[in-house]
């Protein structure tokens, strides 16, 4: 498909359907999806805040003169939302969140347990000084305290700002800085892989380059006891306040919940506000519209809290529908490949949401693994982060969802703090590869560079056309069009996500991956995403990633980076067989001239693969800054073998 050549309509053997036992419990049914599809949009929405208890009702879903606001006029707040209400209805005592810790422990807290910690801390974070408005940053590793410490800040109406804490002091500095936070939370250490890694080392430090005094509160992780030089220690701090009860502060629907930086996978990383009506409207009813969340329901979204997948889908939506979210600390690796299906296992799990990139790395592990355990409780499956290839995608369904549970393919950013793209499990079928409609009450285009809309089955860029509440801040006011944000073009509103899509003809989108990462051969657009999963397509390739190349008479060409399955050779055969997997695919335009063989390619922390780079590599230009990877050293190895 070069340039996009989706028009022909269905083939029946493109689509998988959902078993019948899943389509007859969903929270949507076919007969709910269309009748959403038909509502007015705005209305559609207003479903999605009456899931939400309001101290004060709202007076409209929207006023959009000149600045978008969600819910106007209405209060609440989110930390009730997410706890007391469920308390209330008598829930107390069901399991709020498991944790399931590194060194193969496990705590849960029950929805009145974690109301209690959470009361007890907000009242300590009072009596520190943070008053509503002000950013408290939250610096720690995957333990419970992180949420516990979130849902107080949202208690007391004190926005918070989550640092992964796998960014170096520098990082957290500008991000302190950045929010004009004076109060961080932080973690003495933590275990990776089995060994301690100090947290508390590098909090210190960026406190000391920020200039300004910062107040720190340390969980102790590795140690035991309030031992926390001059800092305030979080254990005692809770003990001091435990029985405290703080009335949860009534926010405004506009006022601000969290703070967030876009994880920058292109581009200079950008503070994001979320909202708390409308956000918390969004990620609550696409938690029970997307991921079919009940109260009854055990939920895991395997992203680190500190990206917006895991404030979204790890804490707020699933506590706001009174489920159980579990929190990971481990690695899926260690103490061995099995990690991950033993806990699904434990905890019975019935909804489990990660990347592609890691759907990848279990394909490669091998099926055994999934295999020696239980997985009968899982209904449902999702990816998010980037497209995932049908090999991909069927592998999922059948080895972890035992050929049966529905998978949404979720298209979202951290700008749009929810999902927008998706099927709806128990109402659309599937078509592996594509994500799927809009949501009820989302409408998504694809346009040209002009913002004109481009015929079905043709490649431009997806645009939302119009607001939805989760959306950022940001988008409701700025009108720079040219930095990826919003305009108006013929007078209709449109959101420039970044990213190319193909539309086809039953209206499912198919993700192209970021318009940067777009190529340029002779004149032909050609898509990463789509050679890349061509390549990972032929037998004995895990994962893969293009770029383009420079060269004076085609343009660009194209360039694989491919990394093989465990015990296959990366070799001249497998070179072979990548080469005709495009060619067949695709074409010969789009067939690399390298392929170099890597164990793994270059990743953010949070999994995405960082082209940058490879083109960097490609093109012998200097690398920068390589600091924010997660395998640094994957970078240099591949420059020594394209120097042989
Ligand atoms: C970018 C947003 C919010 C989720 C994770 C990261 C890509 C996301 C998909 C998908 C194809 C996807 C897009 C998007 N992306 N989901 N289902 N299929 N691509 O949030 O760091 O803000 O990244 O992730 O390119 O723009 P983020």
């Amino acid at each position: 498909m070069v340039n996009g050549s989706r028009d022909e309509t269905t083939d029946e053997r493109e689509w998988e359907t959902p078993p019948i036992s899943f389509v007859n419990g969903a929270n949507v049914t076919a007969a709910d999806g269309d009748a959403l599809r038909e509502m007015d949009w705005p209305a559609c929405w207003e479903c999605a805040a009456d899931l939400l208890d309001w101290n004060r009702p709202f007076d409209a879903v929207l006023d959009d003169d000149g600045v978008t606001r969600w819910f106007p006029g209405g209060r609440l707040n989110a930390s009730y939302n997410c706890l007391d209400r469920h308390v209330r209805d008598g829930r107390g005592d069901e399991a709020a969140v498991t944790w399931e810790g590194k060194l193969g422990e496990s705590r849960t807290y029950t929805y009145r347990q974690l109301l209690d910690e959470v009361n007890s801390f907000a009242a300590a974070l009072r009596d520190l000084g943070v008053g509503e408005d002000d950013v408290v940053t939250l610096y720690m590793p995957m333990v419970p305290e992180l949420p516990i410490a979130m849902l107080a800040c949202a208690r007391i109406g004190a926005p918070h700002s989550v640092v992964f804490a796998g960014f170096s002091a520098d990082a957290l500095a500008t991000r302190l800085t950045g929010a004009d936070s004076e109060y961080l939370i932080t973690c003495d250490g933590y275990y990776r892989r089995g060994t301690a890694l100090y947290l508390k080392g590098k909090a210190d430090n960026a406190c000391l380059s920020v200039g300004q005094e910062v107040e720190q509160i340390v969980v102790n992780r590795l140690a035991d006891g309030d031992s926390v030089g001059d800092h305030h220690s979080y254990e005692k701090l809770v003990r001091d306040h435990a029985g405290a009860e703080v009335a949860p502060v009534e926010r405004g629907s506009d006022d601000l919940l969290f703070l967030i930086y876009t994880s920058g996978t292109t581009g200079k990383p950008t503070l994001v506000g979320h909202t708390t009506g409308g956000y918390l409207a969004h990620v609550t009813w696409t938690s029970r519209a997307v991921f079919d969340l009940d109260p009854e329901d055990t939920h895991w979204c395997s992203a680190d809290v500190g990206w917006i997948t895991g404030h979204s889908y790890a804490v707020y939506g699933p506590l706001a529908c009174g489920a159980t979210t579990i929190l990971y600390e481990g690695t899926p690796d260690h103490p061995e490949k099995n990690r991950l299906w033993e806990v699904i296992e434990r905890n019975e799990v019935d909804v489990f949401y990660t990347a592609p990139t890691s759907v990848r790395s279990f394909m490669k592990w091998g099926s055994k693994y999934p295999a020696q355990h239980d997985l009968s409780s899982l209904r449902l499956l999702g990816t998010v982060g980037e497209p995932i290839d049908e090999t991909a995608w069927h592998w999922y369904r059948e080895h972890v969802g035992g050929g049966e549970c529905p998978i949404v393919d979720t298209w979202w950013q951290t700008e749009t703090g929810g999902v927008v793209l998706s099927t709806l499990p128990g109402a659309d079928r599937m078509r592996p590869g594509a994500v799927g409609r809009e949501l009820p009450g989302i409408e998504a285009a694809v346009v040209d560079e002009m913002g004109k809309r481009v015929a079905i089955g043709e490649s431009g860029r997806l645009v939302l056309t119009q607001p939805w509440p989760g959306m950022a801040r940001s988008l409701c006011t700025e009108t720079d069009w040219g930095a990826r944000r919003t305009g108006t073009v013929d007078g209709e509103w449109q959101y420039d996500t970044g990213d190319n899509a193909i539309r086809d003809a039953d209206g499912y989108f198919h993700l192209l991956g970021r318009a940067d990462d777009v190529l340029n051969v002779s004149g032909r657009r050609l898509s990463t995403a789509e050679i890349e999963s061509a390549i990972v397509g032929a037998d004995g390739v895990s994962e893969a990633a293009v770029v383009g190349g420079t060269d004076t008479v085609t343009g660009s060409k194209v360039h694989a980076f491919v990394s093989p399955e465990s015990n296959v050779a990366g070799d001249e055969a497998l070179r072979k067989r990548v080469r005709s997997a495009v060619e067949s695919a695709i074409g010969p335009i789009a067939v690399p001239e390298t392929v170099t063989f890597t164990p793994s390619l270059p990743k953010t922390r949070s999994g995405k693969v960082v082209r940058r780079y490879l083109k960097a590599i490609t093109n012998g230009e200097d690398l920068g800054d390589t600091s924010a990877l997660r395998n640094p050293e994957v970078v240099g190895e591949l420059e020594s073998l394209l120097d042989e």
